[in-house]
């Protein structure tokens, strides 16, 4: 892991060599460790499936949560999400800010399935921190980036916190001294009729209640931040229509198969539909494509998926916590 010290009280951080290496680091899919003005981000090309996958490797997050992509400005959003009259007037008011909005995600918005958890909505957010914008301008890419710490731990407001917590993980990280608000973004979902608070944050509820000019409702019970694990959250992530059976011995002639590694099971060959998540065993691989597997094999119309055997260490835990869920009665 680099270290690149980044004086935030001048722009002569923005013309250092370690600007284009780190923003070659992050087109070649590495993860790097982005001050913004709430918490530091652990970041990764938004666009990059495997890239996303390495940051919940990283992170050890038992599931896939939807991550936050880091954009320069409203303008670089609105390629990703369809924003209305709420979404406007919020991301005009505290855009740059510790602000994140959940959105309607555009059909043709470049973001990864890993990176929105295979959602029709997508989180955006404009932060403060110009390192974040900056790099995610020199890239020309939407930056993924949850906060920097072990899932489970506290979120680090000072660059000594993620070393502790991510180096061996890390090509870089961005020391741009303490956080100046020291808690993650407010985010308000903007995906129904209603405006709802999904996670108090460095932005105060009443200060958005009076943009609205009304006030904001609870997160539906799936989607509380204080409840990851209720029930509901499945019907916050992205379930096929088709019935999901877990550790197929064999593959059917009428059933879809979700094959995982270089042995195929009996009768692969003559499954209605098959997509391998990775042909050389590779979690990381599987991660970065478990959703659009599961969308193609869906659109083949077969009732059934059947999914091959994969085993539960590293992402491979976050990868069966999503197929149970997928997989759970209806
Ligand atoms: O201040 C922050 O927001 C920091 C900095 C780095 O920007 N980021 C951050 O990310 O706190 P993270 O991953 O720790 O929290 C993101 C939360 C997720 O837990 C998820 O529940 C919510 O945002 N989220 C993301 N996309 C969503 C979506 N499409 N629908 C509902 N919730 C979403
Ligand atoms: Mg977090």
């Amino acid at each position: 892991m680099q270290r690149w010290n980044v004086d935030l009280n001048t722009t002569d951080w923005q013309t250092a060599p370690e600007a284009s290496e780190v923003s070659a680091a992050l087109l070649n899919g590495e993860l790097v460790a982005i001050p913004t003005e709430t918490v530091y981000g652990l970041a990764a090309d938004a666009t990059n499936g495997l890239a996303c996958a390495k940051i919940f490797e990283a992170k050890g997050r038992p599931q896939f949560n939807p991550l936050i992509s880091h954009v320069p400005a409203l303008s670089d959003a609105r390629e990703h999400g369809d924003f209305g009259p709420m979404s406007l007037a919020l991301a005009e008011a505290f855009w740059p800010g510790p602000l994140t909005l959940v959105v309607p995600k555009k059909e043709t918005s470049s973001i990864s399935d890993l990176a929105t958890a295979g959602l029709q909505t997508v989180a955006l957010r404009v932060p403060e921190g110009p390192v974040m914008r900056f790099l995610s301008t020199k890239t020309g890419k939407p930056l993924a980036a949850p906060s920097a710490n072990r899932s489970g731990k506290i979120s680090p407001t000072r660059a000594q916190d993620v070393v502790a917590d991510l180096e061996s993980s890390l090509s870089f990280i961005v020391d741009g001294g303490p956080c100046e608000v020291g808690i993650e973004s407010t985010i308000v979902g903007l995906t129904d009729a209603v405006p709802r608070l999904l996670r108090p944050g460095g932005i105060g509820r009443e200060s958005i209640e009076s943009v609205l000019g009304t006030t904001l409702q609870a997160a539906p019970s799936e989607m509380r931040q204080d409840a990851p694990s209720a029930p509901g959250m499945l019907e916050s992530h992205y379930a096929p229509d088709a019935k999901v059976i877990l550790n197929a011995q064999e593959a059917s002639p009428s059933d879809a198969l979700l094959s995982f590694g270089p042995d195929r099971l009996p009768g692969a060959e003559s499954a209605n539909a098959e997509f391998n998540l990775s042909k050389n065993a590779d979690l990381k691989e599987a991660a970065s494509r478990l959703f659009a597997g599961m969308r193609e094999l869906d659109k083949s119309g077969a009732n059934v998926i059947r999914v091959q055997f994969i085993p539960s260490f590293g992402l491979g835990e976050a990868i069966n916590d999503r197929l149970r869920r997928a997989a759970a009665p209806r």
